[in-house]
């Protein structure tokens, strides 16, 4: 209580001091001005009566002397007639009266000066004794009269009495005039000063909501790393308390405490610090990459308020941007190329494996074909046989990542594949593997090839189960819904379009992958499963599957707490075709001997082996054969055969012309043409295009003999379009 007020009262003071100042000099003025008001009505008055009296006295004594002189004078000349003599001699004086008596004290002379009357004679203002003979004989009285000195100095008085009071009202009243000049003045310097206290105060206001606010984590230190201000963004980013800024020093937030040495290093011998990237350490040990911006700046208020040391004269400003996002983008678009060119290159390879594979496959069919079944090079031909049948698989493979296409398209409900899948793997997985099932009742469809999905999802349960075996608690998650996403980034790389999607996920409580892993899993061959166990092409083959359906997978992964992969799929829009729109009917099995004919058929491929066996396949069994190399000697051979022609054994990808320019030409040279498409890759939209069109059939390569053998014998058959 009485702290306040005496506050109040110190503030009262602060607030109001030249008004207080001209005030009290006012009040200590008035014993001056007082003073001096008496003074000039009196003293000056007084002094000069004084002093004209003074003189008055002196100029007594001195014609005192001088008619005592005179007398004396007299007396010595004319001892006898000194008082006739004395008249005379006395009337040259010029005093204002003067009297000499005897020694018995008898006025013996008299001698006034003017008109003086005898009753204004005023004053004696000298004596002078007169001796002669050592006697005295006379004594000289001079009188002065004071009545000139008197009006004067009654003048004086009253000329002074009116200045003294003028000069004593006006002395202190000055400064109260001043007062209201200085209480004017008071309020206008209060009212800049109120007006530059809010100027300050809002562009202090806008300038903290900028440094509050900034995006970028800006903080204030010393050299040493003493943090005096932070932002809300730099808090953020480091997990602290507003309070708590003050206990931690800068040093502590990097990485590597080097690294801010470095940028100390920088910025003492530039300057300034721009853009420096930089790596700090989260709450929770995690890393934050940054960039940094550094620049040097002193201010006195700072060092004043926190109390800074003398070697503390240096401040910083930090300015630290978070690009951890964009660095995860940066990785995910790089997973994106990795994964593009690496399916390239699978992608080409295995084209060019495939039709080596063809030639393999021919020519062991051939040789099993040409010996007796007991031979042992009968045996050794189907050995080949086989294991080019193993190598077509891995090109199969391949080729589903190089995004080779799709098969078959159809509406597809993916709680049924998951049904399906459950279903196998019921049979083959561990009892200890608990499965669980989180469907969607009302899940859209998705257009997708149903025995793709099958293998996507057979994949990602069989990682799974690979994850979890030798672990406590195994458990399976399977679950499907349907769901609209945003324009978001997947940890493959791809960023996807927004709209209608369903997903599906598969989890499992298993070993988990690190970030390392994560980043290698959809490489071709890549596995850590042991030698013979893993091709490290599934999750390849999954992945391709899935972008060539125009979908994506996320995976959500952490080492020892299990994984999660989830597929998004375009949900398929109300109306589109069902199954009815398969572009082939299913693989069908033949048995008994492989049947041959007598139609000539025109074969069609660039590769010499692949042309080379299946001529000598056709010849066998009793077809005839012609050849062409290319799309354009196609074309030419059919042009000039046309009529003997049953069959053309159509490439697809060659040079010149392709299978599919080459397929239109004979359409529009003869409408019922009868083509069979030959393809390293599997039916994508351009071969579905062809068969929607008129395209008999469509053969995968490396094909079997015997498979080929078949189709084109129930080609003839039917004459019914088929997949083989
Ligand atoms: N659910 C999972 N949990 C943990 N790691 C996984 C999981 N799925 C895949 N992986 C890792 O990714 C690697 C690659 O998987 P991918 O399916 O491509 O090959 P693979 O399973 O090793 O062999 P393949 O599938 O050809 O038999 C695996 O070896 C494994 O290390
Ligand atoms: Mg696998």
């Amino acid at each position: 209580m009485e702290k306040s007020f005496i506050s109040r009262i110190k503030s009262l003071f602060r607030a109001d001091t030249p008004y207080l100042i001209t005030r009290s000099f006012s009040l200590r003025m008035l014993p001056l001005s007082f003073l001096a008001g008496i003074f000039i009505c009196i003293a000056i008055p007084a002094s000069y009566y004084y002093l004209g009296r003074a003189n008055a006295g002196r100029q007594a004594a001195v014609h005192a002397n001088y008619i005592a002189s005179i007398f004396r004078e007299v007396l010595e000349k004319h001892p006898l007639a000194w008082k006739e003599e004395i008249n005379t001699q006395l009337a040259v004086a010029n005093i204002t009266r003067i009297e000499i008596f005897d020694r018995n004290n008898n006025l013996i002379a008299e001698l006034t000066s003017g008109s003086l009357p005898a009753h204004r004679w005023s004053m004696v203002a000298s004596e002078q004794k007169v001796t002669y003979g050592g006697s005295i004989y006379a004594l000289v009285k001079v009188g002065i009269s004071l009545e000139k000195l008197q009006n004067q100095t009654l003048m004086l008085l009253l000329f002074s009495l009116a200045c003294g009071t003028f000069e004593g009202i006006a002395l202190f009243l000055l400064p109260i005039f001043k007062i209201q000049d200085a209480e004017e003045q008071i309020n206008r310097s209060h009212r800049k000063l109120l007006d530059e206290q809010q100027k300050l105060k809002t562009s202090e206001e806008k300038f903290r909501t900028f440094f509050e606010f900034a995006p970028d984590g800006t903080v204030i230190s010393t050299a040493s790393g003493r943090i005096l201000s932070c932002n809300h963004a730099f808090r953020e980013m480091f997990q602290i308390d507003e309070k708590d800024f003050r206990s931690r020093n800068a040093k502590d937030f990097y990485f590597d405490p080097r690294a801010r040495e470095r940028l100390l290093a920088e910025l003492f011998e530039v300057g300034e610090v721009k853009n420096m990237e930089v790596v700090f350490r989260k709450k929770d040990g995690s890393e934050l990459p940054a960039l940094v911006s550094m620049k040097l700046f002193s201010s006195r208020i700072l060092k004043e308020e926190d109390g800074l040391l003398e070697n503390e004269n240096v401040l910083l400003q930090t300015i630290i941007r978070d690009i951890s996002e964009k660095k995860e983008v940066e990785k995910q678009l790089a997973q994106a190329h990795k994964l593009q060119s690496i399916g390239l290159l699978a992608g080409g390879v295995a084209h060019d494996f495939n039709n080596i594979l063809s030639g393999m496959m021919g020519y062991a069919g051939l040789i099993r074909l040409h010996t007796p079944a007991d031979k042992d090079v009968h045996q050794y031909a189907k050995i080949i046989e086989k294991a080019a049948i193993r190598g077509s698989d891995l090109t199969r493979k391949l080729l589903a990542f190089a995004r080779g296409g799709k098969y078959l398209i159809e509406d597809v409900n993916l709680n049924e594949i998951a049904e399906e899948v459950l279903e196998i793997l019921a049979h083959t997985i561990e009892k200890k593997i608990v499965i669980l099932k989180d469907f969607d009742p009302d899940l859209r469809n998705v257009r997708a090839d149903a025995s793709q999905m099958n293998q996507v999802l057979l994949n990602l349960c069989i990682n799974a189960r690979d994850a979890m075996t030798g672990r406590d608690r195994c458990e399976l998650l399977i679950k499907t819904f349907s769901v609209y996403l945003q324009k978001r980034n997947f940890s493959t790389g791809e960023v996807c379009q927004p709209g209608e999607y369903v997903g599906i996920s598969v989890s499992d409580t298993g070993s988990g992958m690190s970030q390392d892993l994560l980043s290698k899993i959809f490489d071709p061959f890549f596995s850590t499963k042991g030698k013979g166990q893993g091709t490290g092409l599934g999750l390849s083959m999954v992945y391709g599957i899935i972008r060539n359906h125009d979908g994506y997978i996320d995976v959500i992964s952490k080492p020892g707490k299990g994984s999660t992969f989830v597929i998004y799929l375009p949900a398929a829009l109300a109306g589109e075709a069902g199954r009815g729109d398969k572009a082939a009917g299913p693989d069908k099995k033949y048995a008994g001997e492989t049947p041959g004919g007598t139609e000539t058929i025109l074969l069609v491929d660039d590769e010499a082996e692949v042309r080379d066996f299946t001529k000598v396949l056709l010849g066998e069994k009793g077809y005839h054969v012609l050849l062409a190399e290319d799309g354009e000697d196609a074309v030419a051979v059919y042009r000039s055969n046309r009529d003997t022609i049953d069959l053309v054994l159509l490439d697809m990808i060659m040079p010149k012309k392709n299978g599919a320019e080459v397929f239109y030409e004979l359409r529009k040279m003869n409408p019922e043409v009868k083509v069979i498409i030959v393809s390293g890759f599997s039916l994508d939209y351009q071969a579905r295009q062809l068969l929607r069109d008129g395209a008999a059939a469509f053969i995968q390569k490396p094909y079997r003999t015997d498979k080929l053998l078949l189709a084109i014998r129930e080609l003839f058959a039917q004459q019914q379009p088929g997949w083989h």
